[in-house]
């Protein structure tokens, strides 16, 4: 499964990348009016921190617009994966993309239908939104699932791309219903290391090695 970070601040980003277990980013408007900076210099500069896909998410709603934007996005770097949302605009961009080579994340994924549409039109990445669908009384993995079963059942190259995700549970679950990939909050990738029975042992064991008085090196 590959890890990607939902995020738009470099500087935890550098310090998470640094584990090397982070695999690429994704921002959203919302993240990127979050950040306070021009969207294309911190794109930019997230691309330079890691070597995986940074999706750019486009502003536009009409077709030719998304395409124009996109194709600035994608030239700021090699690795920038244009991300559209579900719509039929959206795909109609999606479709134009594939032809010309460029990458897509095909974001605000709620139905197995509309996966399957994204796949069609030969998204690289789709992202369906596992907490929001939560938020909204639904089984968001139930849709990882399907989409799953769909993309297996033709063989559709589109990666799932877990997104909209709240806690270490929604990953693991994630992973076992097989999606390609997760974008996770930082504090949410960081909740991965954890386990209170980890710490337990390892206050343990640190105990009694100090009573043996011995030291390795
Ligand atoms: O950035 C894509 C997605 O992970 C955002 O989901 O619900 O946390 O805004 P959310």
């Amino acid at each position: 499964m590959q890890l990607f970070l939902d995020t738009t601040d470099v500087a935890v980003l550098k310090d998470l990348a640094a584990t090397g277990l982070v695999d690429g980013v994704t921002t959203n408007p919302t993240l990127i009016a979050q950040s306070g900076r021009p969207m294309l210099e911190v794109i930019a500069e997230i691309c330079g921190v890691v070597e995986g896909p940074v999706s750019a998410e486009v502003a536009a709603i009409e077709t030719e617009a998304m395409l124009a934007e996109g194709r600035k996005l994608a030239a700021i770097a090699p690795n920038v994966v244009v991300k559209v949302p579900l719509t039929r605009a959206g795909l109609g961009a999606v479709v134009e993309f594939t032809r010309e080579g460029i990458q897509t994340n095909v974001t605000l994924c709620f139905s197995a239908a509309q996966a399957l549409m994204a796949a069609k039109a030969g998204a690289t990445f789709v992202s369906p939104f596992i907490g929001r669908l939560d938020d909204h009384g639904a089984d968001g993995m139930s849709l990882i699932h399907d989409i799953r079963t769909i993309y297996d059942n033709y063989d559709f190259d589109t990666e799932i791309l877990a997104a909209s995700i709240r806690t270490s549970a929604h990953v693991t679950a994630a992973a076992i219903a097989g999606a390609d990939c997760a974008t996770i909050p930082p504090a949410t990738f960081l909740s991965l290391f954890k386990h209170p029975l980890t710490d337990k042992g390892l206050d343990q064991f640190l105990s009694d090695w100090a009573k043996t008085g011995q030291s390795i090196l």
